[in-house]
């Protein structure tokens, strides 16, 4: 795709850093909980993920993520010293572990790019009772799987947008082969990651016609286990993807279009507050799921929290402003204040972008996605 077919995006570009330094949100108070222990915010909802950012860099361009016109040659990624350390990093897992958080999810950016993420992965695996997990573009999967398997990341989950190579390259913008990623799948797969997620957003006219390939590539000709394909509704995230209605595929037709070719049915959730809506294919053989952030919100169930590259807090995807819990964890602050800072923060949320999203919302001004986790 050329640049000149991409004007919305252009005229929409904002000063992405005005939204990434120095303007924390006041942390309030924290408050007794009933039970002594577990927060809850506003709409009684707990604290039971974080997902941490650990890079705000990525190596490709996804147009819907990291537009080429905006995240180019002279974008000024974080330095170093803004960026929070592996020990920072697992400090604030550990204090929001300590307060209810089950399951940590690495993302960027691309978390792989960040040199030594073995390391940090080694770090939070041996917080007890945490399901570990990481997105990742597939790119420099291959090389890394064996290692990250042997360090104790539980769980993985691929991006991938089309497996025609074509649309592919398109997407991710920087002309990166659909092999590649292909191979790393299998490469972690035999590294022992099973039932890995592949997440596919799908776009209107761009890769919807890769909905039924997808389902068919990736379900299991026998036995229960496969890969998951998830396929995502495009979402109006950050500020400069040009997002608009009309580009998005509602979850509800990408099941209609597989079901006319792969009978299928809903299936339980895994958990309570689960993201994507399970179908299971009716001979027996794999599920795939959707995700609905725009046609059927799940803001009600919403338990979790984001932390960003430069170690701010963050209640909501589509969240304007963080809070600075960086300052607090270099300023010698004890566990307990930062604990009461977590706790305090969960307990004033609100949130529930996706129930009040209008053409209007999408518009305004939102923190970018490879800066908060995805
Ligand atoms: P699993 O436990 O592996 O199923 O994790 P998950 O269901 O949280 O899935 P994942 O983290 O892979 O999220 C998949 C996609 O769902 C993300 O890339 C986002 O596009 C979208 N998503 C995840 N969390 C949220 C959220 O809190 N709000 C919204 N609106 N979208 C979300
Ligand atoms: N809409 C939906 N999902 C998105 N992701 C990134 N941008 C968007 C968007 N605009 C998802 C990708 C990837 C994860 C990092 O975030 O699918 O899996
Ligand atoms: Fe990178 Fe993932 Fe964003 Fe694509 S969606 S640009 S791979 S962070
Ligand atoms: Fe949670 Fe915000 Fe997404 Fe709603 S829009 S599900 S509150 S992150």
């Amino acid at each position: 795709m050329s640049a000149n077919t991409r004007p919305s995006i252009l005229q929409s570009v904002i000063p992405i850093t005005d939204l990434r330094r120095g303007h924390g949100l006041p942390i309030p108070a924290m408050r007794e909980t009933s039970d002594g222990t577990t927060v809850r915010d506003q709409r009684g909802r707990q604290l039971r993920d974080l997902r941490i950012s650990v890079t705000d860099r990525c190596n490709f361009r996804c147009t819907y993520c990291m537009p080429k016109e905006v995240f180019d040659n002279d974008y000024q990624y974080l330095p170093h010293a803004e960026v929070l350390s592996f020990e920072e990093i697992t400090r604030v897992a550990r204090i929001a572990v300590a307060q209810g958080v089950k399951k940590i999810r690495l993302t960027g950016g691309e978390p792989l790019m960040r040199r030594g993420i073995e390391d940090l992965v080694a770090m939070l695996a041996a917080i007890p009772g945490i399901d570990l997990t990481l997105t990742t573009n597939g790119s420099a999967l291959k090389a890394k799987a064996v290692a990250l398997k042997a360090v104790g990341l539980n769980r993985l989950t691929v991006s991938l947008d089309s497996l025609d190579d074509k649309t592919f390259r398109a997407m991710n913008d920087v002309d990166f082969p659909v092999a590649k990623v292909l191979e790393a799948i299998d490469a972690a797969n035999a590294a022992g990651f099973e039932q890995i997620k592949i997440n596919m957003v799908v776009k209107r006219g761009v890769n919807d016609h890769q909905v039924v390939q997808m389902a068919k590539f990736f379900k299991p000709t026998h036995g229960l286990h496969g890969n998951i394909v998830r396929f995502i509704e495009f979402m109006d995230v950050g500020s400069t993807n040009g997002w608009k209605m009309d580009d998005v595929i509602p979850s509800q037709e990408v099941v209609n279009r597989i079901h006319a070719v792969l009978p299928c049915e809903p299936a339980h959730p895994n958990h309570l507050g689960e993201v994507a809506k399970r179908w299971k294919y009716l001979d027996g053989a794999g599920e795939f799921g959707v995700i609905s952030s725009v046609t059927e919100a799940f803001c009600g169930s919403c338990t979790r929290a984001r932390l960003s590259t430069d170690g701010a807090l963050y209640t909501c995807l589509f969240a304007q402003r963080g809070y600075d819990l960086k300052t607090l964890l270099r300023s010698g602050e004890d566990d307990a204040l930062i604990a009461n800072a977590i706790g305090g923060i969960w307990q004033a949320r609100q949130d529930n972008y996706s129930e009040v999203r209008t053409a209007e919302t999408a518009r305004e001004r939102k923190v970018e996605m490879s800066f908060i986790g995805g």
